[in-house]
């Protein structure tokens, strides 16, 4: 690349009206990556006739945005429409309640409380996995979202799993379905028109502002000590006033923590068992240690800490394939980023996916290499070359909570299974969607191995 290439910003080519939205709209990895690849620290594109949008792939540049200059920024518009199901809960409210409700919350997600998640996390997988056969064909995409499901809802409210998914699981997959078509329609049309699409949409928000509703109230009346996620939350002071949440906000945030929790860590399992079934080297290495440190006792949250190639196989497939894949942000105050003016109402996106795969920082960035992470390999690169789970004030609350339970679930698997893609698998290709997922699924036949 010459020189003056590096240096460009403006990209060519949009077209007059929309920009380059389609280009984006219609593979996103792939015009990302290029952008990423060919601008040094930013991308100038078009969304619309209007919408200036920054594409931003230089790590300092991310920090400044994430954690610095901050202040100048907020959630990107399309987060909006989750507004109809998580209210003002912590992934789409902002400035001072954002705030509040992230310093009530936080203690939720300590160590302390997340090792006693992980006995939930062990025995509902491994209760999940119990009817799993030698042989049998599974499509892995369901069962990883059957068990991060099944975690939630036990971990959050102690259900048990059909519970969870017949209450809650099934009008949240309606709603993210309907809401994932009204995001990328140019103009939805609005819920007061009866269409079939909109009767749902909003069915699917009131069965599950009742279910949440019930539940709060339930255990409102209960006078049992609850170890759970509600438990804590319903416990959860603000410091500076003492308060706790209302039973609107509990019902926003249970109901951000349902949405933000089960899919994202589904899709990191999904693509982790792709990924060592293609890579059958790397599975071998991985039954060693969990035969070394687990053996055919079972598996106990204290096996974590010892699990360290495990944990390496999480992160690496979580660079390589981000189930967030994007972070958007909109400008909300004028704002230098580097050498670059950003202006009131333009928008950035900062993609981990284009990141994760750049050899700048990564060598052989496409290959599925899980030693690159050990010796802290992430604190001798740029803070935000990596970074699966965000970061700033808006890091992923769950980080922990998702390394842990992927940790475990894949553990408590790779010690009864050993597993390959089904015959004649269709070539497996990421689909983003709001999380990044396999489309059309991922078939496995599993093989057990004792
Ligand atoms: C592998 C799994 C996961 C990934 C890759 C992931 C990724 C992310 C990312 C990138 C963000 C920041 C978005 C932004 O800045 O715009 C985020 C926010 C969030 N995540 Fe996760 N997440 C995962 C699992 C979880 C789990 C298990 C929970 C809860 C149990 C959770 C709850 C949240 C919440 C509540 C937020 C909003 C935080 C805030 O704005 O204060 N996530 N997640």
């Amino acid at each position: 690349m010459t020189e003056q290439s590096r240096n460009r910003i403006k990209v060519p080519s949009g077209k007059w009206l929309t920009g380059h939205l389609t280009d984006f709209q219609k593979d996103p990895l792939t015009f990302l990556t290029m952008l990423s690849r060919e601008y040094k620290d930013m991308a100038q594109i078009r969304f619309g006739p209007f919408t200036r949008v920054y594409v931003v792939s230089n790590p300092n540049l991310i920090k400044k945005i994430l954690v610095t200059k901050q202040t100048n920024f907020r959630k990107s518009q399309d987060l909006q429409i989750l507004k109809d199901v998580v209210g003002e809960g912590l992934l789409t409210s902002e400035k001072d309640v954002h705030l509040r409700q992230r310093r009530l919350i936080q203690p939720s997600f300590r160590h302390s409380h997340i090792n006693r998640y992980a006995n939930d996390m062990i025995k509902t997988t491994s209760d999940y996995i119990e009817k799993w056969e030698d042989k049998k064909e599974y499509n892995m995409s369901d069962e990883m979202m059957n068990i991060t499901l099944g975690i939630i809802s036990k971990t959050m409210f102690s259900m048990d799993f059909d519970e969870g998914v017949s209450k809650i699981g099934e009008p949240m997959e309606t709603y993210m379905r309907l809401a994932i078509k009204r995001m990328r329609s140019i103009s939805p049309l609005p819920l007061w028109v009866p269409t079939k699409a909109n009767k749902k949409y909003k069915q699917s928000i009131h069965s599950l502002n009742e279910v949440i509703a019930s539940i709060i109230n339930n255990r409102r009346q209960d006078d049992r000590t609850y170890e759970d996620l509600l438990g804590v939350l319903l416990q959860a002071r603000d410091e500076r006033d003492g308060l706790g949440m209302t039973d609107d906000q509990l019902k926003d945030e249970l109901m951000t923590i349902f949405l933000a929790g089960h899919e994202t860590t589904a899709n990191a399992l999904t693509w982790t068992m792709y990924l060592l079934a293609e890579n059958p080297g790397i599975a071998e290495k991985l039954s060693d240690e969990i035969d070394r440190v687990i053996g055919n006792n079972p598996v106990e949250p204290k096996h974590f800490k010892d699990l360290s190639y495990t944990q390496n196989i999480i992160s690496e497939s979580l660079r390589l394939y981000p189930p967030a894949y994007l972070i958007g942000r909109q400008v909300i105050k004028d704002v230098r980023i580097g050498t670059y003016s950003l202006k009131k109402g333009d928008m950035v996106i900062m993609s981990q996916y284009a990141m994760h795969r750049n050899d700048q920082y990564f060598d052989e960035p496409d290959t599925f290499k899980p030693e690159r992470f050990e010796n802290n390999f992430v604190k001798t690169i740029p803070t935000y070359a990596y970074f699966p789970f965000g970061g700033g004030p808006r890091v992923c609350i769950g980080n922990h909570f998702a390394m842990m339970e992927s940790v475990l679930v894949l553990a408590c698997i790779a010690q009864r299974f050993r597993w390959k893609l089904a015959p004649n698998h269709h070539r497996v290709k990421p689909q983003p969607l709001i999380t990044l997922r396999p489309k059309h699924g991922l078939r496995m036949v599993l093989e057990e191995r004792n």
